[in-house]
């Protein structure tokens, strides 16, 4: 088989790259380890950037986005039972967020392939990239006993932070750049109403809430728990409990609660990786940098690889040049630790650290007390969760 850019990971990285190469008439490949509804089980975050959700509009995907998607306009930080609105409309002079599940825009982006004739290959094993360094990269992959070779001019490694694209760099060629945080989030969807119509980000001396929604009938909420404690440690009511103590008290008195149909914890860890390009293998999204999910960066960051990573493509099959393919590493990663800073900043000042001296509490809740008091300090955090320009 032979195509112009082989993707690797079919997760919205891999699809939306595909969505916007197809629609110029570049074609393309996406090899995915596996089946369509394992990767439609995942939740993840549900916060996309303004960027993000023209670049889903551009993929002519943004149909459902603007229909059931909602616009906020700001998001809520509580500390020491008091709630204050962080006005991103006001702060970023009139942009906002839109929450949408990052499932249902991976639906979304799956149908649009679909629709368009475009190539998805799930199920495929062993993939691996091929004669990076040269002119003529290819991929293969096994379909039981057959190994399939499909040849390209390009090859995006956008298969997450386990895929093999990253790894297939030799080490001398990479350098890796890692943080991992003494707590994990344990989160619940429910089909409740949402208990803030904004987002409520909690810092509570017995760990860090977040207080999130996919709609007006499916709430999503999060507790900072310890590394060494596993899922079925929490029952649902141990779980509404522990919410409802690291709530304010009128929020937890309006809390609904009721059964989980999903619960998870995930480890909090910073990653990057960099060069993010190996010969003629790019590298985009996870596969390439992960952030603690207090930003609600880690999404949003992969979109903005793509759309460097998109813009480079079409410069090299419309008018042959390659200024944004030989930038394209350094320019998204400029964009990429900007985002790791502000995931940083917003985890160590909401969390509780349980090697914190009390120096360093004390700062910490000096921090909250500046950002809430300081109009400057509001703006960055503003214009940093609605996502900085492109
Ligand atoms: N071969 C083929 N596909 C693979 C391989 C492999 N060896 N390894 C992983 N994959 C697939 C995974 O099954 C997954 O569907 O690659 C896809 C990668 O998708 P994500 O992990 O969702 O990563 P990405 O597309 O970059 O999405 C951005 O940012 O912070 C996160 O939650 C956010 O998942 C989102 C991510
Ligand atoms: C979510 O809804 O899953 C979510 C929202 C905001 C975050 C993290 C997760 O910062």
């Amino acid at each position: 088989m032979k195509t112009q850019v082989g993707i690797i990971g079919g997760g919205p990285s891999g699809l939306l790259l595909s969505q916007l190469l197809h629609l110029k008439g570049i074609d393309n490949v996406v090899l995915e380890r596996q089946s369509r509804e394992y990767v439609l089980g995942r939740i993840r975050a549900g916060v996309l950037e303004h960027g993000f959700a023209d670049l889903m509009r551009e993929a002519e995907c943004g149909e459902r986005m603007d229909a059931e998607g909602e616009i906020h306009h700001g998001i809520f930080i509580a500390h020491d039972g008091v709630k204050s609105r962080v006005d991103l409309f006001e702060h970023t002079g009139g942009n906002s967020v839109m929450v949408y599940g990052q499932t249902e825009l991976t639906r979304d982006l799956y149908e649009a392939r679909d629709k368009m004739g475009g190539k998805v290959i799930h199920n495929a094993e062993d993939v691996k990239p091929h004669d990076m360094l040269t002119d003529a990269p290819y991929l293969t992959y096994r379909n039981g006993d057959e190994v399939i070779r499909i040849d390209c001019d390009y090859i995006i490694g956008a298969d997450g932070f386990h895929g093999v694209s990253r790894k297939s760099i030799p080490a001398d060629q990479i350098r890796e750049y890692e943080k991992v945080y003494p707590f994990g989030w344990l989160g619940v969807l429910s089909r409740t109403k949402p208990v803030s119509e904004e987002l409520i980000y909690n810092k509570h001396e017995r760990g860090f809430a977040l207080c999130s929604l996919r709609s007006q009938v499916l709430s999503r909420y999060y507790i900072q728990v310890p590394l060494t404690d596993k899922v079925e440690d929490w029952s649902d009511d141990d779980f509404w409990a522990e919410l409802k103590r690291r709530l304010p008290v009128e929020v937890a008195d309006a809390l609904e609660t009721g059964p989980s149909i999903e619960k998870s914890i995930a480890p909090l860890r910073s990653f990057v990786a960099e060069p993010m390009r190996y010969g003629n293998m790019f590298l985009a999204g996870d596969a390439a940098h992960i952030v603690p999910p207090t930003g609600a960066r880690g999404l949003n960051s992969a979109a903005s690889d793509i759309y460097y990573l998109y813009h480079a493509l079409l410069d090299h099959y419309q008018k042959g040049d390659d200024t944004g393919l030989d930038s394209y590493s350094d320019t998204a990663l400029a964009r990429i630790w900007k985002a790791q800073r502000f995931s940083w900043w917003m985890t160590t000042m909401l969390h509780r650290f349980p090697d914190n001296i009390e120096y360093d509490n004390r700062l910490q809740q000096t921090e909250l007390e500046y950002l809430l008091s300081s109009k400057a300090a509001m703006t960055s955090l503003a214009e940093n969760y609605v996502g900085l320009p492109f």
